[in-house]
């Protein structure tokens, strides 16, 4: 057995069982010496995994370093479709670009890039996604639906949902979707999607899933240029949140939501982001380029297009733009 397999069984071994696991259990487990399992321990605290040793009892892992890595992140995944092969940098421009390039050069469905820091993080419509080192999560997943081009906004809408569920599983805060693919808290942006796809008139080649969370960014981190109010979960929430847990927790929504959808289609996803957004029936102010108007969501139609009821009478069927709630 390789060094890092004997790593990776021990900490397999602490995620199994609660409380300590004995030396003589893990030597027994991994098939090595009780000397080699002490070793393994010395190495372990020396990349930051902070380890319990108490005679007689064995060993226990009290904390694992928040650090992203391949390991750390697709230690017990479902990994069905989604994270089979994870990829983790230190910086880079943006995850989205190297993602996308993978995919040319034939990179496999669920792939994911994620760095700690991107120096040109691209937002929606051109913008700039702030991007520091060391506290948020940003990450691009590859994707190749056997769907057509219009169906590939549907994943937009898979991807907040994946990102709600992970906010409600990861923190204590309420996580509120914003068509098309914005999560608030409190009415302030903590999350955004950037999809970008590879396709021919009939068929799609390959999606690019980019997914921005500020997970514990300080107010300070933001700056004064951006265009909407922002904040982070531990801003909103009080609590620093673990990167490597959410980035976990975050992959396996993912992999359960495009499994549904792969199978029963988007029609499931589409309920959850409605029942999510709570945006059917409210008032809306839509800007789409140098056009503005108001009206009253009646709902999302299969493609993800917003469904908005202007004082005339007119059903408006929005495609882009930026939507704010006006009552
Ligand atoms: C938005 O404007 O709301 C979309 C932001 C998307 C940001 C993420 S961070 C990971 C991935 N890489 C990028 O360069 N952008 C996306």
């Amino acid at each position: 057995m390789k060094g890092a397999d004997v790593d990776e069984g021990i900490l397999g071994l602490f995620r199994e069982g609660e409380g300590f696991v004995s030396g003589e259990e893990l030597s027994r487990h991994l098939g090595v010496s009780r000397t080699a399992v002490w070793k393994h321990m010395k190495g372990l605290r020396a990349q930051g995994y902070h380890i319990e040793a108490v005679p007689a009892k064995g060993y226990r892992l009290v904390a694992a370093p928040d650090r992203l890595t391949p390991r750390q992140i697709m230690a017990g995944l479902p990994a069905r479709r989604i994270g089979g092969s994870v990829i983790c940098l230190k910086e880079t421009e943006s995850t989205n670009a190297v993602a996308f390039k993978l995919a040319e050069e034939g990179g496999v469905e669920g792939t994911v890039v994620i760095a700690d820091a991107q120096s040109a993080g691209k937002g929606r419509l051109g913008r700039v996604w702030l991007s520091p080192p060391g506290v948020n999560l940003y990450c691009s997943v590859i994707l190749r639906p056997p769907i057509s081009p219009v169906a590939a906004c549907q994943l937009t809408f898979l991807s907040v949902v994946a990102v709600a569920r992970a906010v409600e599983a990861c923190t204590t805060v309420t996580p509120q979707i914003k068509w098309p693919n914005d999560i608030l808290v409190s009415g302030k942006k903590v999350a955004g999607l950037l999809n970008e796809m590879n396709a021919e008139t009939e068929k799609v080649n390959f999606v690019v899933l980019g997914i921005g969370v500020n997970l514990n960014m300080r107010a300070d981190q933001f700056g004064t240029t951006l265009r909407h109010p922002a904040t982070s979960l531990f801003e909103a929430g009080g609590v620093e949140v673990n990167r490597v847990q959410f980035a976990r927790t975050l992959l396996a929504e993912l992999d359960r939501l495009y499994e549904v959808f792969l199978k029963e289609g988007e029609a499931p996803i589409r309920s959850e982001w409605l029942e999510r957004s709570r945006i059917c029936g409210r008032g809306v102010k839509v800007s789409c380029g140098e056009r503005e108007f108001s009206g009253v969501v009646e709902g999302l139609d299969a493609f993800g297009a917003l469904l908005v009821r202007l004082s005339d009478g007119k059903l408006e069927t929005v495609l882009s733009g930026d939507v704010s709630l006006i009552n």
